[in-house]
């Protein structure tokens, strides 16, 4: 029997550099790299901020788990999930399933300056920013805390995480 190879998945809270750290894992292990929620824009066709404007969080959050149940199957590539994921615990079960999970933690200042002048997360719309990104973190903190694999993210460079990343996970990249 031909088993297949379990994915890559990192969680963590927005601005962790899930995507970028994704995307260098991907390069260094010669894997494919999908986004869960750049596959939710593109199959719906709108950007994420749009579709939380026109249809709300919760239908969203349906989006989300809908392309867990697709992605979250083993096929060996490296995923970035969005920081909100991990609120459904059946997310996190399926993509436990079908992958090995790395959560990428930071603390709230490092979030703030690397995403704080961005414009695409809608949570982080408001005019307090700092303040929001304090009060999902610490609703979410045990969600976060409770994926046994973690990597500290704070004052690294995506290399030097994708590289902590490959050691608690313990897998190699080819040749
Ligand atoms: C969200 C995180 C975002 C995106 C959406 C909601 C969250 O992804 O899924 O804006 O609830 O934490 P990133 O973690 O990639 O920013």
């Amino acid at each position: 029997m031909v088993t297949a190879p379990r994915n890559l998945v990192l969680l963590g809270f927005m601005g962790a550099g899930k995507t970028t750290v994704g995307e260098c894992l991907a390069r260094r292990l010669g894997r494919p790299f999908l986004d869960i929620d750049h596959w939710i824009e593109a199959k719906i066709g709108k950007p994420i901020p749009q579709i939380f404007q026109e249809r709300g969080e919760a239908a969203f959050r349906v989006l989300e788990s809908e392309a867990v149940a697709y992605l979250g199957a083993p096929t060996g590539k490296v995923l970035a999930c969005g920081g909100g994921i991990v609120k459904n615990s059946e997310n996190v079960q399926r993509l436990a399933e079908g992958g090995i999970l790395v959560c990428l933690s930071a603390t709230p200042e490092t979030v703030l300056a690397r995403v704080g002048h961005q414009r695409h997360r809608p949570l982080l719309a408001g005019d307090d920013p700092g303040g929001t990104i304090r009060r999902l973190m610490e609703e979410r903190a045990a969600l976060y805390r409770a994926i046994p694999l973690q990597v500290a993210t704070d004052g690294k460079s995506p290399e030097q995480v994708a590289a902590d990343v490959l050691a608690v996970s313990g897998l190699t990249p080819p040749g």
